[in-house]
Parts: structure tokens; sequence; C-alpha cells
């Protein structure tokens, strides 16, 4: 009974939030993520450009993509589902906290298409209705983790494209309240290849 009460008092303390697991643990999730470094790199940085870093991507959002490739109702992916299948709650969380606490190295952008991308990342297209990316995701493309909005910065243009592509073409499904969704189907082609290479060179 006392021990009872004391959890309550602690989940009160700590508030709705209070997840049943415990903290990601970055060291036990170096050890379960051999089978994902052929893919993401053993720090995290892919060495392929189809394969998205995890490197210094904020640990909830990491969690929370491991999770809906799991559940495979918003974002759905053969290879990740069969990663994720076997995983627990506490192997995601630690897997997180193993990639978060790595350092994601800065890419290389296309100089040809920086110009463009630049000017949509950072004020949107008005005629379209475009918003700057950077209202969420930050001018540094640091992301707002506390706001649960990405970091996107020095990842593989070619991912980020393809990300983009899947909110518009509504294959990606697992933005809340449609944020990515509402974005992606204003953008043409060229300015969704534009806006990944200038990402791809943001520190
Ligand atoms: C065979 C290659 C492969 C392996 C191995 C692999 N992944 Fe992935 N992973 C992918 C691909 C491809 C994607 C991008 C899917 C898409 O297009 O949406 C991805 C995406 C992800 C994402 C989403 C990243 C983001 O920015 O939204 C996370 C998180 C992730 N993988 C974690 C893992 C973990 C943890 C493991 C090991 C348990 C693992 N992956 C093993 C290929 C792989
Ligand atoms: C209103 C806020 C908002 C704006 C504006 C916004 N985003 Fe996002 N973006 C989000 C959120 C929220 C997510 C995470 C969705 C999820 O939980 O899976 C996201 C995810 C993404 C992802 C997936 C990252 C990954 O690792 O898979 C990419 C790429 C992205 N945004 C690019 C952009 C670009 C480019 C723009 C500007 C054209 C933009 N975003 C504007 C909120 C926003």
């Amino acid at each position: 009974m006392k021990t009872k009460l004391l959890i309550a008092a602690l989940c009160a303390l700590l508030g709705s939030n209070v997840s049943v697991f415990a903290a990601g643990n970055a060291a036990a999730g170096k050890d379960k993520s051999a089978m994902c470094m052929g893919c993401h790199g053993a720090d995290g940085n892919s060495p392929a450009d189809a394969f998205p870093s995890l490197a210094g991507q904020h640990a909830d959002y990491l969690v929370k993509q491991m999770a809906d490739f799991k559940a495979a109702t918003h974002r759905n992916d053969p290879t990740m589902l069969g990663m994720v299948a076997a995983l627990s709650a506490q192997d995601m969380e630690d897997l997180a906290a193993f990639y978060a606490s790595q350092t994601g190295k800065a890419g290389m952008a296309d100089e040809k298409q920086v110009a463009l991308g630049k000017a949509i990342y950072r004020g949107g297209n008005i005629s379209s209705g475009v918003p700057a990316c950077m209202g969420c995701h930050s001018p540094s493309g640091a992301g707002n983790p506390g706001a649960k909005f990405p970091s996107l910065k020095g990842q593989h243009a070619k991912y980020t494209a393809k990300q983009l592509r899947d909110f518009r073409d509504n294959n990606r499904k697992n933005d809340a309240g449609k944020m990515m969704r509402n974005v992606a189907l204003r953008m043409t082609n060229e300015e969704i290849e534009a806006v990944a290479q200038f990402i791809a060179g943001l520190k």
C-alpha cells in the first residue's frame, strides 16, 4: 500500500507525461544498435543517401517514428517494419537515447539548387502558400524538441525529398494536425528537390 501511494505521489509530481518506461539508456542502446548499423551507420551517420542519418536527432522524435513504423498505420516502410517488429518500448527508448547522443555530420548541398532552397526554407512561397520551414524547424535546422519539430540539418537530400513527396502524396500520415501534409501539398517537385539540397548543407 505504501509503495502504491509513493508511486501515485511520484506520478503526480512528474506530471501526466510520465511514461511507464524508464528513460532511454544510451549505452544499452548502443549494444542494441548492431542490427541498425548496416544502414544507419555505426554512429548514426548513414553512409548511403537512401537511409536517413539518425545522429543528433531528438530522442522523442526517434521513439515516435519507431513506434509508428511498428503500428504501420500512418508511416509505412516494409524494411523498417521488419526492423522494429521485435523491439520493445524500452528498446526503442534505449536506441533513441543512443542516436540522440551522437553528433550529426553536415552533408553536401548542390550549389545550383541552394538559392531556391534557401528562399523556401527561410521565407516559404507566398504565392502558393508554402510556409517558411524555419518557423517550425528553426533557422539552423535543429528543430524544436519541446514542440516535437524534428531536426533536419545535414540530412541526405534524397531522404528529405522522399519524405516531402510521401507527405504530399498522403503516403506518410504521422504528422500531428497534418502539419507537414499541409506544407508539402503546396510544393512543386522543383521546390522539394531544392529545399532538400539546402537542408543537407545546414550545420
Ligand atoms: C536495411 C536497411 C535498414 C536497417 C537495417 C534499419 N533501417 Fe531504419 N530506416 C531505413 C530506411 C530505408 C528508412 C526510411 C524509410 C522511409 O522512407 O520513410 C529508415 C528510417 C528509420 C527511422 C526514421 C528516421 C526519421 O528521421 O524519421 C528510424 C528512427 C530508424 N530507421 C531506426 C532504425 C533502427 C533503430 C534500426 C535497428 C533496430 C534500423 N532503423 C535499421 C532502413 C534501415
Ligand atoms: C507548422 C510546423 C511545420 C512547418 C511550417 C514545417 N514542418 Fe516539417 N515537420 C513538422 C512536424 C511536426 C514534423 C514531424 C512529423 C512526425 O511527428 O512524424 C515534421 C517533419 C518533417 C520532415 C521529416 C523529417 C524526418 O526525419 O523524416 C521533413 C523532411 C520536414 N518536416 C521538412 C519540412 C520542410 C522542408 C518545410 C518547409 C517547406 C517544413 N518541414 C515545414 C512541422 C513543420
